[in-house]
């Protein structure tokens, strides 16, 4: 029997590179270069399952492709707004991603922005690298506690509260969320998380506000200058969800002017380039959107992929369909 043809659009950890090996045939991408508009378009042309990830965009010009071959794409990744699902679900394709195996390790990436914006860490690091460091004093670089704050949550799903998890029974953090779709009693009594009716409502109380929502239309740019201008002036602004949640100049004026303490970012609208303006700023810390970036969960993701797809074609719903 012949085997589906999958494509892969970038390198994936070598274990799962090997069992999608042993199920398919496979056009992996050894070389790790992204793929053109007119690659991903081609791409679609010559295999049934077509397997992207959250850097490639997949619009409606690329799905528009002649001849479709594809029947899935198998995202790699859970956020699933860099593909036009409407464009997909008009060629009569299916679309799944890879929720749940990365919401730990994206809430310990929030909580290790929270640490390493509030108690100065990217800065002091980089203070000991220069040879700046002088020696122990009683007023050197202080920064603030986590311990004991609010945390306030824009979006309250699966990583969201994993983050509240980690900050209230690790920190003692007082959980506060604003979601339009808030979760049953049972959940948040186990954070003692209390909802606010807007997200207005967050950003005035919130010592640190962490963003958990999807990116897209629905959410471009909630945080504007007007919601920045709510926050506390000591209050830090966290974001490992999608880069287009905030305003980018309206964030590095609210930086400038000290509206608001600092900003831990993970992802940036337009990444991989960041606003050269944050770059140049002590009060915040910059990671190249490293949310899912642990081997076991790099790998979990990959095989989520391939669980998809097996289902798929063994004529089954595949677990984590999203179109
Ligand atoms: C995702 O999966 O959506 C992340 O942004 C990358 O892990």
């Amino acid at each position: 029997m012949t085997k589906p043809k999958v494509i892969v659009t970038r390198k994936w950890p070598a274990q799962v590179e090997a069992e999608l090996l042993k199920e398919f045939e496979v056009e992996l991408n050894q070389s790790d270069q992204p793929m053109t508009a007119a690659e991903l378009k081609a791409a679609l042309g010559r295999c049934e399952a077509f397997c992207p990830t959250v850097s490639d965009s997949i619009n409606a010009d690329v799905l528009a492709a002649e001849p479709l071959r594809a029947k899935i794409i198998g995202s790699y990744g859970v956020g699933f707004n860099h593909i036009d699902l409407d464009a997909a679900k008009a060629r009569g394709l299916v679309v799944t991603n890879t929720p749940e195996v990365l919401t730990d390790c994206t809430a310990d990436l929030a909580m290790t922005l929270m640490l390493m914006v509030a108690r100065r860490a990217g800065e002091g690091e980089r203070h000991v690298r220069n040879g700046q460091w002088t020696g122990w004093r009683p007023t050197h670089m202080l920064g603030t506690k986590i311990t004991g704050k609010v945390l306030g949550l824009i979006g309250f799903g699966r990583i969201a509260r994993a983050t509240a998890h980690k900050a209230h029974h690790g920190f003692g953090m007082k959980i506060i969320f604003n979601d339009p779709f808030p979760p049953p009693a049972e959940v948040l009594r186990e954070t003692q998380a209390e909802a606010r009716p807007t997200v207005e409502d967050v950003l005035r109380e919130a010592d640190f506000v962490s963003l958990h929502c999807p990116g897209g239309k629905e959410t471009h740019h909630l945080l504007n200058q007007a919601r920045l201008q709510l926050m506390k002036s000591g209050a830090f602004l966290i974001n490992t969800a999608r880069g287009d949640v905030v305003d980018p100049a309206a964030l590095v004026e609210a930086l400038r002017k000290g509206v608001i303490a600092g900003a831990g970012l993970d992802v940036y609208e337009g990444e991989p380039r960041v606003p050269a303006d944050l770059v140049g700023m002590e009060n915040v810390v910059l990671l190249p959107h490293l949310g899912s970036a642990s081997t076991e969960t790099r790998v979990a993701m990959g095989m989520r992929v391939l669980e998809n797809l097996r289902l798929y074609f063994a004529g089954k719903e595949p677990r984590d369909r999203v179109a």
